[in-house]
């Protein structure tokens, strides 16, 4: 089989990609290690940047999303029983959008297959080959059989543990980590979110999130320890532990339910440099982890997919291929500022096992002057809102 571009990996990374050179006359043919409802299965973030959304509207997928996202102009910082509000649309004019990302790849999924787009699931033993040289290939096999397919380049948008980083060689490859001593439970459940807006909340029991999907689909969290596992947190401890951590006027408002999921997530920071090799290009979570805190783990995939779709665009459209030269250069300038407000974020709002006492008053007093200071607010909002791409 012969393609344009080969895209390792069928996530909102891969799928966007595919999806937006569709729309340029690029072919493509995505590879994806399990199914599609394996992919849907999953529950992650649903926190967009305005950036996301045009990316989605480019690409022709955005109708479903216009219709039943929610905008949020705002958000809420707690510690202990204070609270204040950082008005997104007051600081920089803009906002982010609640729509899981979960019923996004369902659209992409959908978009791909009404224009029969290649999706190739089951895929075992991806192999991407020569990408160093100009006539790079990709083998993999389904149900024992062998395929290969031959191609201009290659998108390695596999996640954090897929093959595409591993194809780098060593010597050229440099990664850098930062695993946090703490992890994230989270819950999903069928009741009404406590808030209109997200709730950050700080407090001398760890840290604390109340997020959501729907008007009736609430998603929290809380910072639990990494020997914990799901199954030891019933959901009344699990409700009984969010509302210690969260102002009283929350806790008393929180409808609470059964939860319809409930898993933990390590945190952990993790850049790879570079993030081309040759005609291998790496996007979204295969280059790059942040912790959840600032919402930014789907909205740095997009800003890879951004500047890789427009550097081979231009490269099928003109024969210029500087975009794809200068792609790894200009991805990760807006990563690692990503990095940065991730960690400082992630930071900022938890209780962290050597935190000495003086360690504490630093982190109230940071949050203290963000609460009076207009100027840190707007760091903070602009950095939520998204970075320009
Ligand atoms: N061959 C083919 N597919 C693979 C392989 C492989 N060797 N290894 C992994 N995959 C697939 C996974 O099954 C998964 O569906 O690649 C996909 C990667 O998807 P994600 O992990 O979702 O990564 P990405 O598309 O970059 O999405 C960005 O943003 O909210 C965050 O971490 C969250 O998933 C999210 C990410
Ligand atoms: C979520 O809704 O799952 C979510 C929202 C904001 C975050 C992290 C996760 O910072």
């Amino acid at each position: 089989m012969r393609t344009q571009v080969a895209i390792v990996g069928g996530g909102p990374s891969g799928l966007l990609l595919s999806q937006l050179l569709h729309r340029k006359g690029i072919d493509t043919v995505v590879l994806e290690r399990k199914t599609r409802d394996y992919v849907l299965g999953r529950i992650r973030a649903g926190i967009l940047e305005v950036g996301f959304v045009e990316l989605m509207r480019e690409a022709g997928v955005a109708e479903r999303m216009d219709q039943e996202c929610f905008v949020h102009d705002g958000t809420v910082i707690s510690y202990g029983d204070e609270q204040f509000g950082i008005n997104f649309k007051e600081l920089t004019g803009s906002h982010v959008v609640v729509y899981g990302q979960t019923e996004l790849t369902r659209d992409l999924y959908d978009a791909r297959e009404a224009v029969d787009g290649k999706i190739v699931f089951n895929t075992e033993n991806v192999t991407i080959n020569d990408a160093d040289t100009d006539s790079p290939n990709v083998t993999y096999s389904v149900d024992g059989t062998e395929h290969r397919i031959d191609c201009d380049y290659v998108a390695g948008c596999d996640g954090f543990h897929g093959v595409s980083r591993q194809t780098i060689p060593l010597t050229v490859r440099k990664e850098y980590e930062k695993v946090y001593p703490f992890g994230w439970l989270g819950v999903l459940s069928e009741t009404p979110p406590v808030h209109e807006e997200l709730i950050y909340a700080s407090s001398g029991r760890g840290f604390a999130l109340c997020s959501m999907r729907n008007e009736n689909l609430s998603r929290y969290y809380i910072q639990c320890s990494l020997s914990d596992s799901p199954e030891d947190w019933t959901d009344e401890a699990f409700w009984t532990e969010l509302k210690r951590r969260i102002p009283a006027d929350a806790a008393e408002r929180l409808v609470t339910g059964r939860s319809i999921e409930k898993s933990i997530a390590p945190l952990r920071s993790f850049v790879t440099e570079p993030m081309r090799w040759g005609r291998l290009f790496l996007c979204g979570d295969a280059a790059h982890i942040v912790p959840p805190t600032g919402a930014k783990g789907l909205n740095t995939a997009a800003s890879d997919i951004h500047y890789l779709h427009h550097a081979l665009v231009q490269f099928y459209e003109t024969g210029d291929t500087d975009g794809i030269d200068l792609y790894s250069e200009r991805a990760l300038a807006r990563i690692w500022k990503a990095e940065r407000f991730s960690w400082w974020m992630t930071n900022l709002l938890h209780r962290f096992p050597d935190q000495s006492e003086f360690d504490l008053r630093m982190q109230r007093a940071e949050i203290e002057f963000l609460r009076v200071n207009r100027e840190a607010q707007s760091v903070l909002a602009q950095n939520y809102v998204g970075l320009p791409y």
